[in-house]
């Protein structure tokens, strides 16, 4: 992964680096990782299987000093920020370790800094954990943009989206973010044999994506490991209803099927479940990586003036106190989408258990949602088909 003869285009350090997901996808764009930061057991298992070359250091509150690099990458913990997690906000015991990464960036000059995190910082607390970062990083010097981006538009089949933030003191950051606009593309690029659902949802939710995940989580409400579940509308009984593999989620965020499989020599195969929904889809990171080496030309006049008391919009940029909207869609490009039935293995889809089923049935029928028909037709025909048998 590292040491190649030719000189990278970049290099990086990674901080709270999970799998390594934004390191990855910007290696596959010339980057090369100088530190890697993570403190979770699991987590430093694959990244020593995976960058075996890259000093790993474990706890960013012990991290005296960033080494030299171009770039700094800071897909820091959501736990206190999701609508899954605690939502305590950006001072949460988890979420506010990023205050680590502006502290360090005090004595270092890094051309760019990464930060990545969930939809929901733009909104909670009236998007208070966005105007700290924006205040941390104007304070430090630095002009900032962000965009929310769909996991979709690098062609996997999960809806996921994130608010990728970029900083520079001597770039133009709206040259990365906002020179790509592919748009939304229509339904009908999606194909209606496959939907993606929570079963662990069911009361105010389901997630549902057609021909697509919906977005790979961390952990679930449930406090267990979140697999999400498919319906295929046209499966034989019993196996209409089913979840994916733990390979179907490693690809589903871009990464080689097995990528987590070294979690396994520290602990049981959970874990595996909560790297792969915490990390960046690795193609979001090589787009981006991409933008980074070759920054594009973004006309400023295409921002809307923002006040501090707008909502956090889907996309902006601003420095010194000023702010922009930028009305950019989550899809800066549109690579050849993998449908969810050929991205998964179809051999080693999970049946889900009649105790799964009929709780989630029953959940779905006393809550209001609205559901097709059909969906809660084969969640009763795969419920009875699961029912264990009584001798
Ligand atoms: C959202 S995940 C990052 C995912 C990563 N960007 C990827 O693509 O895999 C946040 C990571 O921060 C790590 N973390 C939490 N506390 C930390 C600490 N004190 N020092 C370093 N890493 C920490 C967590 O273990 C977790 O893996």
């Amino acid at each position: 992964m590292t040491g190649s003869a030719v000189p990278p285009a970049f290099t990086i350090a990674g901080l709270f680096a999970g799998i390594g997901g934004l390191e990855l996808g910007l290696h596959a764009a010339g980057g090369e990782t100088k530190l890697l930061c993570e403190v979770w057991g699991p987590a430093k298992a694959v990244l020593k299987d995976k960058f075996p070359d890259v000093p790993l250091h474990e706890d960013i509150q012990t991290l005296d000093k960033l080494p030299k690099t171009d770039v700094v990458t800071a897909g820091f913990p959501c736990t206190d920020l999701s609508q899954a997690g605690r939502t305590a906000g950006i001072h949460g015991e988890a979420s506010g370790l990023i205050k680590h990464l502006f502290e360090l960036l005090r004595d270092a000059s890094p051309r760019w800094v990464v930060i990545e995190n969930v939809r929901n910082m733009l909104v909670l607390g009236k998007g208070h954990a966005m105007s700290y970062l924006v205040e941390q990083l104007e304070g430090l010097g630095y002009r900032w943009a962000y965009r929310l981006v769909d996991s979709r538009f690098t062609g996997v089949p999960q809806r996921r989206q994130r608010v990728i933030m970029v900083a520079s003191k001597e770039d133009d950051p709206t040259n990365v973010l906002f020179s790509d606009d592919a748009g939304e593309p229509g339904d009908d690029r999606f194909k209606d044999d496959a939907y993606g659902f929570y079963w662990t949802e069911g009361n105010t939710g389901l997630g549902w994506a057609k021909d697509a995940i919906p977005t790979l989580k961390g952990g679930s409400g449930l406090g267990i490991p979140s697999s999400p579940a498919i319906w295929i509308p046209d499966a034989p009984r019993g196996q209409a209803i089913v979840t994916p593999s733990i390979e179907d989620a490693e690809q589903l965020q871009g990464f080689p099927r097995g990528w987590t499989e070294a979690a396994l020599e520290v602990g049981k195969p959970g874990p595996r479940w909560k790297l792969v929904g915490n990390a960046v889809t690795v193609g979001v990171a090589e787009w981006l990586g991409r933008r980074l080496t070759s920054p594009g030309d973004f006309d400023h006049d295409y921002g809307v003036p923002l006040s501090p008391i707008d909502k956090w919009p889907k996309a902006a940029w601003g420095s010194s106190g000023k702010r922009w909207a930028v009305p950019v869609s989550l899809w800066p490009e549109q690579h050849q989408y993998t449908h969810l039935l050929d991205l998964v293995n179809q051999e080693e889809l999970t049946p889900l258990s009649f105790k799964a089923t009929a709780g989630f049935h029953s959940r779905l029928e006393r809550s209001s949602l609205r559901t097709q028909e059909a969906f809660k037709i084969a969640l009763k025909e795969h419920v009875e088909a699961m029912r264990p048998q009584t001798s």
